[in-house]
């Protein structure tokens, strides 16, 4: 594990740009910056670089059918990367195009240095071209006579072409490998290439003639000839860094790490640490120095079991549901749902289960139990405690200073390894153990009794404590979430990892109500219970009745100040609710329809005059109103500000 306070690169694949961005680009961009938050929340100086692949076959074609010059649709289709990132928070440094005049210049730099040192020749090819995938594929690799991928015929090509001696490096790159035993992570896709060149290497094809391809980059030692996609591509990392000698490159290449999807192994982990290996002995340099340290790679994502297609539009859909249920819970769900390194299936249903449960129901449910806590017996305020409830506190089962730390070495242990959805697991059992806490404390019991004032205190510091560091923890997977929850425990400025501490803010601290972090949504996938109909009773059916029967049902404003599922129902929901002077608890058939959290710290109105009855074991010394339509169910709430106990009518 590198400790913090180190140098860090991260870069992201240059996207394509004959495609809109989707699910699958932005993975990698989420995962990528909540990588380069996470380093930069620990204390490292970070530069994180993602950007556009413009040239290419896809692209003259993509342009041409559309009428529009390749740099015109590159403009056009390159800001729709760059756009869509902004919208999802992503903290990128820098934004490379491959069309831009820093780029080309080092891609021409590097080239003309190879060629110099004869690492590239003039070399006669035939072979059977894909100009889907943009390249040729061997007798072995063709599927009937077509292309294994895209499954069209492929071309017969027989033309003169400059070669990279890639083959003269094979040996040293299985040794590389095998020494250096994090090179290529996860392991099953370093077991793949080290498969892969238990066959010989082949040199690679580096150019395509102009008579074929234009939209390039003309070789500078031959301009008849333009250079070969993936070469170009690939020279990103190091052309938006200003190129072996600046002084940025210098800085931060020696700590590069990349970040791809399994379909483009092959390129990164062949191609470019040999082309790197040529260079360094190009210049001179030792190999350590042009090497990148790390390749870390994920699988890939189907769609409702189906592999992801750009022709169905599968794909742009599921980006889209990030504009539905906003960007933190798009990224929690791509981030907690994908095993890193494993491929995932992408659905509505799962992202809208894990929204609820994890999202509204786990987290929000906590922040706002916890902040109306503070609020209702704390009056708004935490203050540590002294020795003694300190110590008591420290007694108090579940002890947060352990699951604390327990969660800080997962989550450390986790991000070394690039496993997002360990991380959120380690963070979703410290919410876990926060919301037992609560449930075991009892606040609203212990308010009940003045001479245990001083435990109340120290429960709620606790709780200003933890949300204080899930506040820190969280800022890399749910920026949005994390800054709302450090607003309200009053802490401003920027999160730093090392504050992360149990009882790490010692002074006393001010405490805002936080209600509707994320809003439970309604499963669109299961049918709603009973039509309008039939729920809506009619009006007139029921008899009149003169105005003092109504006067005898008592009405209160009560607020809510804790909320729990009722254990083995499914429809309950125990409420304890403040009517000022007393507090109730009111059992309520209404778990199917809201979360634990949605609620507490609401003014809703309750029937306080009803003969308690008893609900699954518990008593219920109240009714709450709410109104029914269609199978949905909300709750009344007063819409102006009014004290508990106050006398509706
Ligand atoms: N331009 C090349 C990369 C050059 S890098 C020097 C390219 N572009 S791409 O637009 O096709 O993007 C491929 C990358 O997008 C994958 O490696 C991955 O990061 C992401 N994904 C695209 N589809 C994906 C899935 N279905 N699932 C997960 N990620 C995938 O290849």
């Amino acid at each position: 594990m590198t400790a913090p306070g180190t140098t860090f690169y991260l870069t992201t694949p240059i996207y394509y740009i004959n495609a809109a961005p989707h699910l699958g680009h932005a993975y990698t961009t989420i995962v990528g910056d909540a990588m380069a938050r996470w380093r930069r929340l620990r204390g490292d100086d970070v530069w994180f670089l993602t950007g556009t692949d413009e040239h290419g076959d896809k692209i003259a074609q993509a342009a041409a059918r559309a009428g529009v010059t390749p740099q015109a649709l590159a403009d056009r289709n390159s800001a729709a990367f760059r756009e869509s990132w902004k919208q999802l928070g992503v903290t990128n440094d820098d934004f490379i195009r491959t069309t831009e005049e820093r780029h080309t210049r080092v891609v021409q730099d590097i080239l003309q240095k190879l060629w110099t040192a004869g690492e590239i020749y003039l070399g006669r090819y035939g072979g059977h071209y894909c100009s889907g995938c943009e390249r040729f594929y061997t007798e072995k690799e063709i599927v009937d006579g077509k292309c294994p991928d895209h499954q069209t015929p492929l071309t017969w090509i027989e033309e003169e072409n400059y070669f990279f001696r890639m083959s003269k490096y094979q040996d040293w790159l299985v040794r590389t490998i095998r020494e250096r035993p994090d090179f290529i992570r996860p392991e099953r896709y370093r077991n793949e290439i080290l498969g892969f060149l238990r066959d010989p290497l082949q040199d690679l094809s580096i150019s395509r003639p102009k008579t074929r391809l234009e939209w390039g980059i003309p070789l500078p030692f031959d301009d008849r000839y333009v250079t070969y996609v993936w070469f170009d591509a690939l020279i990103n990392y190091v052309s938006a860094l200003g190129g072996p000698g600046d002084a940025r490159f210098e800085k931060y290449w020696p700590h590069a790490e990349h970040l791809i999807g399994k379909d483009i192994l092959k390129p990164h982990a062949v191609y470019w640490p040999c082309m790197l290996k040529a260079l360094a002995d190009a210049l001179g340099r030792p190999e350590d120095e042009l090497l990148f340290r790390r390749l870390n790679v994920h699988g890939y994502w189907n769609i409702g079991g189906h592999k992801m297609s750009k022709s169905i539009g599968n794909v742009v859909e599921a980006y889209a549901l990030k504009d539905t249920y906003g960007n933190d819970a798009f990224r929690y769900f791509v981030m907690r749902e994908m095993a890193f390194g494993l491929d995932a299936d992408f659905s509505e249903e799962a992202f809208v289960a894990r929204l609820n449960a994890e999202l509204a129901n786990d987290l929000g449910n906590l922040v706002s139990r916890a902040t109306t806590l503070i609020a209702t017996f704390g009056g708004g305020r935490v203050q540590p405690p002294d020795g003694v409830s300190g110590a008591w506190l420290a007694a108090q089962p579940p002890d947060l200073a352990v699951e604390l730390a327990k969660c800080r070495a997962a989550v450390d242990a986790a991000m070394d390894e690039y496993a997002f959805h360990r991380a959120l697991g380690a963070i979703w059992d410290m919410v876990g153990a926060v919301n037992r806490f609560v449930d075991v404390q009892q606040p609203w019991a212990l308010a009940k009794d003045p001479a245990r004032r001083p435990q109340l205190d120290a429960v709620l510091w606790a709780l200003g404590e933890s949300l204080r560091v899930l506040g820190i923890i969280l800022a890399p997977f749910l920026p949005d979430a994390a800054a709302r929850i450090r607003q309200a425990v009053d802490q401003t400025g920027e999160a730093k990892l090392a504050d992360a501490t149990w009882g790490g803010r010692a002074a006393g601290a001010a405490v805002q109500r936080l209600s509707g972090l994320f809003p439970r949504v309604e499963d669109k996938t299961k049918p709603a219970a009973g039509t309008g109909a039939a729920t809506a009773a009619p009006a007139t059916e029921t008899p009149r009745i003169p105005k003092d029967h109504f006067a005898r049902v008592e009405l209160r404003v009560a607020e809510v100040v804790a909320a729990e599922v009722v254990p083995k129902s499914k429809k309950l929901l125990k409420l304890t609710v403040s009517l000022g002077s007393e507090q109730r608890t009111v059992v309520a058939g209404i778990a199917e329809h809201y979360a634990p959290g949605d609620l507490v710290g609401k003014k809703i109105v309750v029937v306080a005059n009803l003969e308690p009855a008893k609900l699954m074991g518990v008593e219920s010394q109240g009714m709450i109103l709410a109104g029914s339509a269609d199978g949905r169910l909300a709750v009344l709430t007063v819409d102006r500000d009014l004290p508990p106990g106050a006398k509706v009518s």
